[in-house]
């Protein structure tokens, strides 16, 4: 099961952390528990192992049949919530070179996460002569990446198979009853799927958001499912038992402290991904009203020869959290050379995983020595069920620090900022007079 401590913890944190900060846990705990504190409507996701719709479940598993059946290519289209966790799961138990293996599953292509029309025609280029089908994602249905990126795809699927065999190949996760996309889906008669009414972008992996692209990869969404509701039900303990408690005592005690920021590290490529699904779950929830750690992320080992120095030397304001996976599903032994013209016979014969294991350690004991705490993640295994518990882990943990911090971990405020003046710039109607303001700006 999984773990969480904080390596040669007397040196960093003297002070008996867990009595003081256990009252305030507690308190987080039961308003989570009962949707009772800040941003109470959107913890849908608290019990949504257990309380998932069944129905829903069944019926995203048919069109994942349908969709390998039909389709070489799935094109995947939403951004931030709606995008970054299907893709940390895909990458992390697929492998980042998912696309590229040989495989009886179709090739799922992101898009839609940006405006970049390089992007958008290398992936229309690659699906020429190839069958494939669309998810488009979104909650609200009407940010404007996915939204535009669902256009072009939309007509691509038009072109190819008129509006009537397009539509059966459009899949739509959005709002129950609001917003664009459902009246769309609605009129055309789209296969839709629901991110219900109490789960944020951020914490809606585990709906059909994530499930039905990651189902498409061939990934058993039971196994997912089946280790996030073993893990709520050790998230429901109101004690340290709860290892939700513990990571979010350690980085609340650390930052009250002075570390300010977090990085979150992996010595597995495959997890990249899902640094990044974590770096958004923090960094949106927790970064509000003048708080919060700062979330970063590192892949080790290749980020020690660019960040490693300043992890080692630099500001001493960055605590460490490395996730560990456990062995490699393949064990590789260093080949012997009889000249050993490279010095590595040493090494001949062991594993590589041995080799990653002394990294691990001499990086562990190199950073402490260097005043960087280290928190450290015994996730089990690289598996569905694993990363089952360790995503509603890390979401569960997020909401205690948040309610820790006294901010809302589930609205978003700050992200609005930039789309206005995205949308005055761009002309939409309503922005008018913000418009003319941010030209006269950009031009001074
Ligand atoms: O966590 C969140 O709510 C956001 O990151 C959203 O997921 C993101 O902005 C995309 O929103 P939507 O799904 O409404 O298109």
């Amino acid at each position: 099961m999984l773990d969480v401590k904080l390596f040669q913890m007397e040196t960093f944190l003297s002070e008996p952390y867990e009595d003081t900060l256990a009252p305030q846990l507690k308190s987080a705990h039961e308003r989570l528990q009962d949707g009772s504190g800040l941003g109470g409507d959107f913890t849908g996701w608290v019990h949504l192992p257990r309380d998932y719709d069944k129905a829903e479940f069944a019926r995203i598993k048919a069109a994942a049949a349908k969709i390998q059946k039909n389709s070489q290519a799935l094109v995947v289209i939403g951004i931030g919530g709606s995008y970054l966790g299907a893709r940390g799961v895909i990458d992390c138990l697929c492998s980042p070179n998912y696309n590229l293996k040989k495989k009886s599953t179709p090739n799922v292509y992101f898009m839609g996460n940006g405006l970049s029309a390089d992007a958008m025609q290398e992936v229309l280029d690659l699906l020429e002569g190839v069958d494939f089908s669309v998810n488009v994602i979104s909650k609200s249905g009407t940010t404007t990446e996915p939204a535009v990126a669902f256009r072009f795809f939309r007509d691509a699927l038009e072109k190819k198979y008129g509006k009537a065999g397009a539509k059966g190949r459009i899949y739509a996760t959005t709002d129950k009853a609001r917003g664009a996309l459902k009246s769309l889906a609605n009129e055309e008669g789209w296969e839709s799927f629901v991110v219900p009414d109490g789960v944020g972008g951020r914490y809606s992996v585990l709906t059909a958001v994530g499930l039905l692209p990651i189902a498409v990869a061939g990934i058993g969404i039971e196994e997912l499912m089946g280790g996030a509701a073993k893990m709520m039900k050790l998230c429901e303990t109101a004690s340290y038992e709860n290892p939700a408690w513990t990571y979010a005592a350690l980085r609340d005690a650390l930052y009250q402290k002075g570390w300010s920021i977090e990085v979150l590290a992996c010595y597995d490529p495959a997890f990249r991904f899902m640094l990044e699904w974590w770096k958004q779950l923090y960094g949106e929830s927790e970064g509000k009203d003048g708080k919060g750690l700062f979330p970063a992320s590192v892949e080790f080992t290749a980020d020690l020869h660019s960040m490693g120095q300043y992890m080692q030397d630099g500001t001493r304001n960055i605590f460490e959290t490395v996730v560990r996976l456990g062995a490699s599903e393949h064990q590789l032994y260093v080949p012997r050379d009889e000249d050993d013209g490279d010095g590595l016979n040493f090494l001949a014969g062991k594993p590589m995983d041995f080799i990653r294991d002394r990294a691990m350690e001499g990086t562990l004991l190199a950073h402490t020595e260097g005043g960087v705490p280290n928190l450290i993640v015994e996730a089990g295994g690289k598996d569905a069920k694993s990363l089952g518990q360790l995503i509603y882990f890390f979401e569960y943990a997020c909401g205690l620090s948040g309610y820790l911090l006294e901010v809302n971990p589930f609205d978003q405020p700050g992200v609005e900022a930039y789309k206005k003046n995205m949308f005055a710039l761009l002309g939409k109607p309503g922005y008018e007079d913000r418009k003319a303001e941010l030209e006269a700006k950009l031009k001074k």
